[in-house]
């Protein structure tokens, strides 16, 4: 009976739009979900232990590229978004929907910490009738082993006195077609009344909702989508040193495969893979399946050829400038395009970083364009992006393509006769002798 009061009133709130929804970790997933709920109506609190992010907020700033800035701002003009560290006014808030990272430890084991920060500070000021949602990519398990025990800790139930979801983020940074609004979002509830509210929540907000019987299962989906990415892509990339091999062009014959109209779907090769997300899920996965007995051959297969990615582009590198009678250690290699992928300014994880302190270690002078990342750290020390036209003129021995940002042109990289690798195909169709492909 309980329950049903509860349930009865946040759906009300829900569908009035009248519902206070908290966000907790404003990144590339929070900050767009944030601003899509105060679009639909919601007045929504932004929480980040980050002020300079709420702050950015409250000035109606974006530092987030898929985040237009009129939008962000007409938001927070009207009162609908606002910024805050301050955790204990989570205590106001109907809705709170968690976004906070998930990363690895470097044992490759899940790193929880922030999530358990998190949900700390919900349970320090959890009531009766709140929705709490997890849209953090993790295990299955986490919201029902991790979550719900520490909220059921202050005395009140789950699924009757308060409501407790996981929701699978699947935004995709850079993305010009699918964004939080048109991308079906998967909600499972702990129960059915769980289930009920967080569906409502995302059926006010975003174009399609799929509800699924559990928390488990919601975690699952979004594991098996980036292990699904993970391991085709690890294919894929085994295929291109098969090729090499074999004096094949791989580019081609993935052009020529995906004209099959049923049954085959394109993955493509690259420098190795990057993100806050396809290089670290499958860990999340295998390190529970190992707890229950079962190891995730094909995981750790994929994690094996991904990786070594960026010793193959170094190999490939070593071989190109051999064509011209050059070792790598002395030779000045430009890198151009260092973000994980392109059109993001985004760098966790990225391969770039990996080739650039390999080929640091074999003697390369090292130099990088990137119009998204004006400057990076590798191995302890910065380096500062360049001009891509002046590199170009300054007449490095070797230019990997590592990124393909849409804003680069290669006419004038490809007439100077410059040794080229190319990890990502930016310059199909094109036959020099100076051009090497993956
Ligand atoms: N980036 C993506 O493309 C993407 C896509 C789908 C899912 N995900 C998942 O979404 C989650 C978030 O990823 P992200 O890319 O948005 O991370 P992010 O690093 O961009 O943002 C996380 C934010 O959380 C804040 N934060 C950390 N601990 C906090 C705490 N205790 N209280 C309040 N704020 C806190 C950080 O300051 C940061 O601003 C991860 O689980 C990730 O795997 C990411």
């Amino acid at each position: 009976m309980i329950a049903n009061t509860h349930h009865r009133h946040l759906l009300e709130r829900i569908t009035s739009r009248t519902a206070h929804i908290g966000v907790i970790g404003l990144g590339y997933v929070g900050l767009p979900l944030a601003v899509e709920f105060a679009r639909q109506g919601f007045k929504v609190s932004g929480f980040d232990v980050d002020e300079s992010k709420t702050s950015q907020i409250n000035a109606g700033r974006s530092y987030i590229p898929d985040v237009p800035e009129k939008e962000l701002a007409e938001v927070v003009k009207a009162g609908r978004l606002r910024g805050t560290s301050r955790m204990s006014e989570l205590a106001d808030m109907d809705v709170i929907d968690i976004c906070v990272p998930t990363p690895l430890r470097k044992t490759k084991d899940p790193d929880l910490s922030y999530v358990v920060k998190a949900v700390e500070a919900v349970a320090a000021t959890l009531k009766r009738g709140q929705l709490v949602i997890l849209e953090s990519t993790t295990y299955p398990g986490t919201t029902d082993e991790v979550v719900q025990p520490m909220l059921e800790a202050q005395g009140l139930k789950a699924d009757e006195e308060f409501f407790l979801a996981f929701s699978p983020e699947r935004v995709d940074p850079g993305n010009q077609k699918f964004n939080t609004r048109n991308i079906p979002k998967v909600v499972g509830g702990l129960g059915k009344a769980s289930t009920d509210v967080a569906g409502a929540l995302y059926e006010s907000t975003v174009d399609t909702v799929v509800r699924v019987s559990s928390t488990r299962v919601a975690e699952m989906v979004k594991l098996l989508e980036n292990t699904f990415r993970a391991v085709n892509i690890g294919m894929v990339n085994e295929l291109a040193l098969m090729c090499h091999k074999m004096d094949i062009d791989v580019w081609e014959v993935i052009e020529a495969a995906k004209t099959k109209p049923f049954g085959f779907m394109p993955f493509y090769p690259g420098p190795g893979l990057g993100g806050h997300c396809i290089p670290i899920d499958p860990h999340y996965l295998s390190w529970k399946a190992r707890q229950h007995g079962f190891e995730c051959r094909f995981i750790e297969l994929a994690g094996h050829v991904n990786s070594s990615m960026p010793h193959y582009v170094v190999e490939r590198v070593a071989e190109a400038l051999n064509t011209t009678k050059k070792p790598i250690n002395g030779s000045r290699v430009h890198i151009l395009g260092v973000a994980y992928k392109r059109d993001v300014n985004d760098m966790r994880e990225s391969p770039a970083l990996d080739i650039i302190e390999l080929l640091g270690k074999r003697g390369a002078d090292i130099s990088y364009s990137d119009p998204w990342v004006p400057e990076l750290r590798t191995d302890g020390h910065m380096l500062k992006a360049v001009d891509f036209g002046q590199a170009v003129t300054g007449c490095p021995d070797c230019v990997v393509i590592c990124t393909d940002h849409s804003v680069f042109t290669y006419d004038e990289l490809v007439k100077s006769g410059v040794v080229i690798v190319d990890t990502r195909n930016a310059l199909k169709d094109r036959q020099a002798p100076n051009i090497f492909r993956l």
